[in-house]
């Protein structure tokens, strides 16, 4: 009997132990702490975040916005994804230095490349001030009284909040308006670009492989913090110094087995998992539908000229890319939440809600909120429908359109802000459509705008519609906005530009695109925006309520606040999946793989020469897995955009891997986290260290590492002890 309960106590921890969850890392001690060593951690809570002392968190800084970073040196060399760093690696990329196709790396400190505007953000301390933030908010209050009450507060104490010169406070709301929390930041201005693998091994796959097991991609890039001469942060200087980090990541030479504990930690962008079902049906069954039949059209498209013609291929690859993303992303994600059963799932817990509202007695507070959430949800369903074809018809995918309206947001200053307003934001447009139109191709945007302003205008909500549009010809207004429309080029637009306030706008309203656009834009900001935005705050309202509900009624309940940006961690294990009936994946993969995909010549799958013959000669080194070389393995680690880069950290404390994706069929963690499909995909780190010594020969980067042995120290201490 006894023995039955422990065993049934250990599945209970077991299948526990694999929910998923982005947990915030000053607040581990207690329910992760105990979680973490029951998957195998061997280092605690304060390991990873310490007040008092040096801790991981010390080693994981945010980079560039949007992205993650580790320190893996005494002297502030980090690690991110290719991807990451491609903007950077991009712009110091010429046709004699091609960067991009060729790699890049520094063999001395000197050689390294200055980068402007990126910079890197360290997490200090993490404190809650949500009494400071709350006070003097009342249930009484209009929510948007309470809004701008709050901003208040947030001032008030971002302003008085002790901390040194150099850094800043940064106050984030946390479970949706219940917590906010109070981060104090460093953020390093001198970070230099170290090395780059080419493409052809850091972007191996591209987008065929994108969202994708199994996975050869060595998608990683290498970069330096320079500090002043106090190691505090500084704009580019000569004089700046390599930056002494507070903790950097040994590395692990020992590798990784399936079941094995991992953690990741990082800065995921955003998750939605405490949506209603409500909203998760609608996702489901109406916008990402919506937003997917755009993309379609506009990468068919774009596909069938970059096929014919190099020149636009190259033009249009990094946006392809950054459209194909979340294309594949919302298709992989809309499967996934029927497949997992989301819609069900969600109604089931709704009902045990009802009736733990009911037993303790709170219906006066949250009897109605599932019911009101329904009708908001009805009532918000035609706006949130045609606010995403319009995002993604005219804001996102046709780039004449998006010129046009940002053309139309100009005449917005205008009539609200006056002369001066209109001047500076001109002079700001007319510098960033620059570029822009450097890689604009009208003839590939023609035929864009022929097939999404078909869609818009049968697929959007008519009645929110001007009346000519729905029985429009698409062919021949694409041509005759293409053929006369002075949006089309930019010396054509900078001429409509000149003159005064006045003159431009008369000018404007003489284009043909213009006005198209203007038409459509003015019913959309007037009878589409307007609404929903008001039902949408109702929806944020209810939301918080249905949180502060969970929280105080599920007082055990695992519930992690959804992803904000903020630094988190989350864990698991090191683990292969079932995505369908006999298909069953493995957690690793190796280099075999990348010679099974080669393709000579192609964009996406060739491989570079110098690789092909390391891997002729299995000249794998010290980073050999019994004669293999390892590239990439998955894990339940519960990640989202903008954990690519973060550090996947073994029971140990050593680095083990570096994320950059999900697998596809689990991309539905940001609303529904399922663990039997959902896996994190990492980099090996010594697939990255095979790169970086063998492939790269840069030896000077090798050494300024710490490469360590924590199994086999582990075994050796064990057989001492027993
Ligand atoms: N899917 C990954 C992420 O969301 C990688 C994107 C970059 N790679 C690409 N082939 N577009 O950011
Ligand atoms: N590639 C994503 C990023 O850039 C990470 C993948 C994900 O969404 O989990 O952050």
């Amino acid at each position: 009997m006894k023995f039955l309960k422990l065993l049934l106590l250990l599945f209970i921890v077991q299948t526990q132990a694999q929910q998923g969850g982005m947990w915030i890392p000053s607040l581990l001690k207690g329910m992760n702490e105990t979680e973490m060593k029951n998957l195998g951690m061997k280092i605690s809570a304060e390991d990873i975040y310490s007040v008092n002392k040096s801790s991981l968190k010390d080693a994981v800084p945010q980079f560039d916005g949007g992205c993650t970073a580790e320190v893996i040196s005494p002297k502030g060399l980090i690690l991110t994804n290719h991807h990451c760093g491609y903007d950077n690696i991009q712009s110091h990329s010429t046709v004699e230095n091609d960067y991009l196709t060729n790699g890049f790396w520094a063999y001395k400190m000197e050689d390294e490349l200055m980068n402007k505007d990126l910079e890197v953000t360290f997490i200090v301390s993490i404190n809650d001030v949500t009494s400071q933030v709350l006070d003097g908010v009342t249930s009484i209050m209009s929510e948007v009284e309470k809004q701008k009450k709050i901003q208040e507060n947030i001032s008030k104490t971002n302003a008085s909040f002790k901390k040194e010169a150099w850094q800043e406070n940064r106050i984030r709301t946390f479970f949706e308006g219940n917590q906010y929390i109070l981060f104090i930041i460093e953020s390093y201005k001198d970070v230099r670009l170290v090395g780059a693998p080419p493409s052809s091994i850091g972007k191996f796959g591209s987008d065929t492989d994108n969202w994708v097991w199994p996975r050869h991609t060595g998608d990683f890039s290498l970069f330096r913090i320079y500090a002043d001469k106090n190691n505090r942060p500084a704009a580019y200087s000569k004089e700046n110094v390599p930056y002494t980090p507070k903790h950097f990541l040994p590395i692990s030479l020992d590798g990784i087995q399936e079941n094995d504990f991992t953690m990741v930690l990082g800065f995921p962008g955003r998750t939605q998992e405490y949506l209603p079902s409500f909203a998760v049906a609608q996702i489901q069954n109406e916008l990402n539908p919506a937003k997917i039949e755009v993309r379609d059209a506009a990468l068919k498209v774009q596909d069938g000229f970059m096929r014919k013609d190099n020149a636009i291929k190259i033009q249009y690859a990094s946006k392809y890319a950054g459209v194909a993303n979340y294309w594949k992303k919302w298709i992989g994600e809309t499967m996934g939440l029927k497949k997992s059963n989301a819609i069900a799932k969600k109604q089931k817990e709704e009902l045990a809600f009802q009736q733990n509202v009911i037993k303790a007695g709170k219906q006066v507070e949250y009897g109605n909120l599932l019911s009101d959430f329904q009708k908001n949800y009805i009532d918000i369903k035609e706006y949130a429908i045609a606010r995403d074809y319009f995002t993604e018809v005219f804001l996102r995918n046709t780039e004449l359109l998006s010129t046009a309206y940002k053309v139309y947001q100009l005449e917005q200053v205008f009539n609200t802000k006056g002369e001066q307003a209109f001047n500076d934001r001109k002079n700001n447009l007319l510098a960033s459509l620059k570029d822009f139109y450097k890689d604009f191709n009208p003839t590939v945007d023609e035929k864009v705008f022929e097939k999404l302003i078909q869609i818009y205008a049968t697929k959007s909500p008519k009645q929110f519609l001007p009346n000519n549009l729905t029985a429009i010809n698409s062919a021949t207004l694409a041509s005759d906005i293409y053929k006369n429309s002075k949006l089309v080029n930019y010396e054509a637009l900078t001429k409509l530009f000149s003159g005064d306030s006045k003159t431009i706008l008369a000018n404007l309203n003489q284009d043909v695109g213009y006005i198209f656009v203007k038409e459509i834009a003015d019913k959309y900001m007037k009878e589409v925006l307007p609404k929903f935005d008001e039902i949408n705050l109702k929806n944020i309202a209810l939301q918080r309520s249905y949180m502060k509900a969970q929280l105080e009624l599920n007082k055990n309940a695992r519930i992690f606040p959804d992803a904000n940006s903020t630094l988190r961690i989350t864990y698991g294990k090191v683990k292969g999946y079932e995505p369908k009936d006999a298909t069953i994946y493995n957690c690793t993969t190796y280099l075999d793989g990348v010679m099974e995909k080669y393709v000579p010549g192609d964009y996406e799958f060739d491989v570079p020469k110098k690789l092909i013959d390391l891997y002729n000669t299995k000249d794998y080194g010290q980073y050999a897995e019994n004669g293999k070389m390892p590239v990439c393995f998955i894990g339940t680690n519960h990640t989202t955009g903008g954990n690519s880069g973060s550090p996947a950290i073994d029971a140990y404390g050593n680095l083990i891997g570096l994320n950059f994706d999900r697998v596809w069929e689990g991309t539905m963690s940001d609303i529904n986290y399922d663990p039997s499909i959902c896996r994190n995909i990492m980099v090996d780190a010594r697939y990255v260290l095979f790169i970086i010594d063998k492939f790269a020969g840069a030896k000077n980067i090798i050494e300024e590492l710490k490469l360590v042995h924590p199994k086999k120290k582990s075994k050796k201490r064990k057989s001492i002890n027993n």
